[in-house]
């Protein structure tokens, strides 16, 4: 592996303090960091080199939700070796300048520009860059970093990847959605095209139903003003969701490629219905309360939607998605429902007629569980429901974190797990239309699963939510 320059913009941010920072430890960890690399902070604060030191030490030592595991002191050593800081106005010509001077001097010639910024700078640095003939690839790689959203509409989104695409080619872009860069999610398609067993029953004659939650027990945190311009269902349901809802339904891939996966993960989108007869929003009480978020918000932080895909081997089956804040438990699940065979043989007794469920466990618990019935042992004929599951605790896997794999897939120039601009576009053609009815959300309680409304979407159709059982893996 070539060394590279890998600039981190907005390094004094959230993202970067909870999700890329540890991330790149993580990359150390596992010498995945080519020697003779850099890894350089950007942000507008002036520091030393060795209060950037300490800044991001501290953070190493500040345990969050996805970063648990502690920091080995030689792993330490060898990323200070490895970390530098340069200050700048983004919008500063001068910034760009000094970039390209210390390039020049460690003579390297790949780089990679992550930007953990507010997207409103986007078009500043993009065109900083290109006058400083930074995005060129004359002599190594360039490639650019983009987290989601991608706008915050279709329109918007159209606009900024058609910036994107004046100052770089589509093979140096590399959108980012964590969800993608899960292994939880990743192994789907190896469940799915790596065995036989079971993907011929992926389609409407075997699925009754799909259900896919993601809930949290906590709220918006510090993030306020990034969260009240967009809510719920743009935050995750554009995105995380639905790239959930494409990796368990997409038709298997020509090969294992960035072109062939994206592009089954694009028809599905494409098939997608947008229904906004069948969409809940919601707002936990107390979430105008928060800090930075406006008094009189009407921003969902809750949403349950119903749709289907409309291609041959989805037809008619409906797929349900909640996603939401300060709800009951931390979780997040895809489920498909089987339907029943009409000749089930036990259907005469209690709990014969239960259905058959698969389950994608993305977090926490990871796994994947079989849900079928079983005979009680015993001289009388009792039923009842029992779990065949594959944990990845039980084989004691050292799960690597989203955003580690998938920076490691951009220093291997491996696409295959991030959006192109069409992916993103078609995200927002189906969310759109829902986000144009949002009224008023309707308020629910902090703990609970959200409002009732998200209850009768489900009964309406004689179904029930599953409830994420935190006892799936847990050991
Ligand atoms: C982020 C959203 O993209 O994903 C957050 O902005 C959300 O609001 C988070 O909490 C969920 O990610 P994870 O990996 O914790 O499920």
């Amino acid at each position: 592996m070539s060394p590279f320059s890998f600039y981190l913009f907005g390094v004094t941010g959230n993202l970067a303090q909870i999700k890329v920072i540890p991330a790149l430890y993580d990359l150390f960890e596992k010498k995945l960091i080519p020697k003779g690399s850099h890894i350089i902070g950007v942000a507008r604060k002036e520091m030393t080199p060795d209060q950037f030191r300490s800044f991001v030490w501290d953070i190493l030592q500040t345990p969050n939700r996805h970063h648990t595991h502690p920091i080995r002191d030689e792993v330490w050593q060898e990323m200070c070796e490895h970390l530098s800081y340069q200050s700048g106005d983004f919008s500063d010509p001068k910034l760009y300048s000094t970039i390209k001077a210390s390039l020049e001097t460690h003579q390297i010639h790949n780089t990679i520009f992550y930007l953990a910024t507010y997207p409103q700078l986007y078009e500043s640095i993009f065109t900083n860059l290109k006058t400083a003939g930074l995005t060129n690839q004359d002599k190594g790689f360039t490639r650019l970093m983009l987290e989601k959203p991608i706008g915050i509409d279709l329109a918007s989104a159209k606009r900024l990847n058609a910036q994107v695409s004046q100052y770089f080619e589509e093979s140096q872009v590399y959108r980012l959605d964590h969800y993608l860069g899960k292994e939880t999610l990743q192994n789907i398609l190896t469940f799915r095209f790596g065995n036989g067993l079971l993907e011929h029953l992926f389609n409407h004659e075997f699925v009754d139903h799909i259900q896919i939650t993601a809930s949290e027990d906590y709220g918006i945190g510090r993030r306020g003003t990034y969260f009240d311009s967009v809510g719920m269902l743009k935050d995750v349901g554009q995105n995380h969701s639905l790239q959930m809802l494409t990796t368990v339904t997409m038709d298997a891939p020509k090969e294992f490629s960035n072109e062939a996966v994206t592009r089954e993960r694009v028809k599905v989108l494409e098939k997608l219905l947008s229904d906004p007869e069948h969409v809940v929003f919601g707002q936990y009480e107390g979430y105008t309360g928060e800090e930075f978020v406006t008094k009189d918000s009407s921003q969902d932080t809750f949403f349950a939607l119903r749709t289907t895909i409309d291609n041959e081997r989805w037809q008619g089956v409906p797929i349900y998605i909640r996603a939401g804040k300060r709800l009951n438990q931390t979780c997040t699940e895809i489920s498909l429902v089987f339907k029943n065979p009409i000749n089930r043989l036990f259907s005469h007794l209690d709990s014969g007629n239960e259905p058959n469920i698969l389950t994608f466990r993305i977090q926490p618990n990871e796994g994947i569980v079989f849900k079928f019935l079983s005979k009680v042992a015993g001289h009388d004929l009792k039923l009842e429901p029992q779990y065949m599951q594959f944990c990845y605790k039980y084989q004691g896997t050292d799960m690597p974190d989203a955003y580690e794999n998938l920076i490691s897939d951009v220093i291997k120039g491996d696409q295959t797990f991030f959006n192109d601009a069409v992916e993103v576009e078609a995200q927002w053609s189906f969310t759109d239309p829902l986000s144009a009815i949002r009224n008023r959300p309707i308020a629910y309680e902090q703990g609970s699963w959200g409002p009732q409304a998200a209850f009768e979407l489900l009964q309406q159709d004689g179904r029930e939510w599953l409830e994420p059982s935190l006892a799936m893996c847990a050991i």
